[in-house]
């Protein structure tokens, strides 16, 4: 889909359909006033009857009767101004730009909207806008070899604006929005993708790609250097599988050789059965998506490279199926992590936390300046926190604190559960060093807590990503039904973050790189 920007007068551009906003219990703003009165009055009308009332979200369409260049007027209810957000503004976008396609039209044009956001450049407003048309317009048709009942696509969006001030602003805003949308949708492909599909071996050979792609470093462990290191977590989970596990590093150098690296680690369970402790078979197809925050951290690393963002980055994906066979663990088995630790494995469905345990301890030897892992670790962080919030817990005040504000400002929204020592005896083994389950009291902490023992001094948040990662009702605004590909944006946020507090020089940087480090978020 091709995005652009136009300027000139809006009353004066041509097309299928025009997108204009309004505000709840608002006067028409002064560009859609304008449009009303070559119109005839009629947005006025539509307004004053109560047809459209601009709460979040309400849209009606109309003819124009051909009084202007566009041939359609679709109004968008952004709800009350004192409640505006720039996720709203995505999420009016994702809606407006599905309710076009749903009405058989391949192109439209837009403002820029939500100006009560005026306190944030401009390209941010542009970047929210694209992302949600972008996610919104998201569907997953790889499978479907019948498309006559599917949507046709969208092919063109134009951004009108007033006047030629702020073109390249917009462009920038326009650019960076595609690359992050495009990149939460590579990792919606990923998850939404079978398992005999998306294999470990499938997903070194995404990472590979990426690495040709953008001239990035990448690493593939196969079985014999697992074992060689000794990571007894991974090896464990993957020993009832005919599928070999990997183990990927893929780096990113946009700092140079000296700075230290931001770890990124991601579960990346490729089908979770629950190996012999095996799940229950409702829904047990949805384990598919057990690797997202594999597939996470892939798409992060490629958008960061698409971006040319001065940080270093190295993503850690430990990559196996989990299922059950004659060669799987059983329940009482003893495995040994990278770093030492025994432990005891009481359920084989508690895999996640001895993949990630490998991958963190191997982490912290590149003595990243943060770790930052996600997973959909438990079914009692969906019992907590439902599917509107990530799980955050972690080590590091500042960490945490930084991620729930970006948690805040990109919609992706996280809730923070305490990692308190009083939790520690649940995962306590009386044979070996700790057990892989804490029972169900407090699952998700208990989990988490886990993790910790691998980490280190190293500042580190865990994301449990178990409740969002998958939206299994109906769709939402920008969220479609299937993977979400929560996360990545987050992530992206808090990198744009580390380029802005490190205050590089912005005349060597790209205008790109300028723009990461400028954002407030
Ligand atoms: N991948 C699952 C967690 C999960 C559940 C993710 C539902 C998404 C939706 C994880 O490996 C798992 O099975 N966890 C167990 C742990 C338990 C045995 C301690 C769980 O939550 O039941
Ligand atoms: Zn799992
Ligand atoms: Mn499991």
């Amino acid at each position: 889909m091709e995005i652009r920007v136009k300027s000139g007068e809006v009353i004066k551009g041509a097309g299928e359909i025009l997108v204009l906003s309004h505000y709840e219990g608002e006067k028409l703003s002064s560009e859609v006033a304008l449009v009303n009165k070559r119109v005839g009055g009629g947005i006025d009308e539509v307004v004053a009857s109560g047809e459209f009332s601009g709460k979040f979200l309400k849209t009606l369409v109309f003819r124009t009767d051909h009084k202007i260049g566009f041939a359609r007027i679709f109004l968008l209810g952004l709800g009350k101004r004192s409640e505006m957000t720039l996720d709203r503004l995505r999420q009016g976008m994702g809606r407006a730009a599905s309710c076009v396609r749903e009405i058989g039209l391949t192109r439209f044009s837009t403002l820029v909207h939500g100006e009560v956001l005026g306190y944030l450049p401009v390209e941010h407003r542009v970047q929210a806008m694209v992302e949600g048309i972008l996610l919104g317009l998201y569907q997953f048709q790889r499978y479907k070899t019948d498309r006559k009942e599917s949507l046709k696509e969208i092919e063109e969006c134009t951004f009108i604006i007033p006047d030629k001030a702020n073109l390249s602003s917009v462009e920038e805003g326009i650019r960076f929005g595609k690359y992050v949308a495009e990149g939460v949708n590579y990792v919606r492909d990923l998850c939404n993708s079978p398992s005999n599909v998306v294999t470990p071996c499938r997903l070194a050979e995404e990472a590979k790609k990426i690495a040709e792609e953008y001239h990035l470093q990448v690493e593939v462990l196969d079985r014999p250097d697992i074992e060689r290191l000794g990571m007894g977590g991974l090896l464990g989970v993957a020993r009832g599988t005919v599928e070999p596990p990997k183990f990927i590093v893929l780096e990113y150098e946009g700092a140079g050789k000296k700075g230290r690296p931001i770890a990124l680690i991601g579960k990346s369970v490729t089908f979770d059965s629950g190996g012999i402790s095996l799940k229950p078979s409702d829904n047990m197809e949805q384990m598919k998506y057990d690797m997202t925050g594999g597939a996470t951290v892939l798409g992060t690393i490629k958008v960061a490279a698409q971006l040319r963002l001065p940080v270093n980055i190295v993503g850690f994906l430990p990559a196996t199926d989990n299922m059950p066979s004659g060669t799987a663990m059983h329940p009482g088995d003893i495995v040994t992590i990278l770093n030492g630790k025994t432990v005891e494995v009481i359920n084989t469905d508690a895999e996640g936390r001895l993949c990630l345990a490998d991958a963190l301890s191997y982490a912290a030897r590149y003595k990243p300046t943060a770790m930052i892992d996600l997973a959909t670790l438990t079914g009692a962080c969906v019992v907590a926190l439902g599917h509107h919030a990530m799980a955050i817990m972690g080590n590091d005040p500042n960490l945490l604190s930084l991620l729930k504000r970006g948690g805040e400002e990109t919609g992706e929204r996280v809730w923070e559960l305490p990692l308190w020592d009083e939790y520690l005896h649940q995962i306590k083994s009386d044979i070996a060093d700790l057990k892989n389950t804490g029972g169900r009291p407090g699952g998700t902490i208990t989990a988490g807590l886990f993790l910790k023992q691998f980490v280190g001094e190293i500042p580190w948040v865990h994301l449990d990503i178990a409740g969002t990662s998958w939206n299994g009702d109906a769709p939402r605004p920008y969220t479609p039904k299937g993977s979400t590909g929560v996360g990545l944006r987050l992530l992206l946020w808090y990198l744009c973050h580390q380029v802005r507090r490190s205050g590089r020089d912005t005349r060597k940087l790209t205008s790109s790189q300028r723009i990461a480090r400028s954002a407030p978020h």
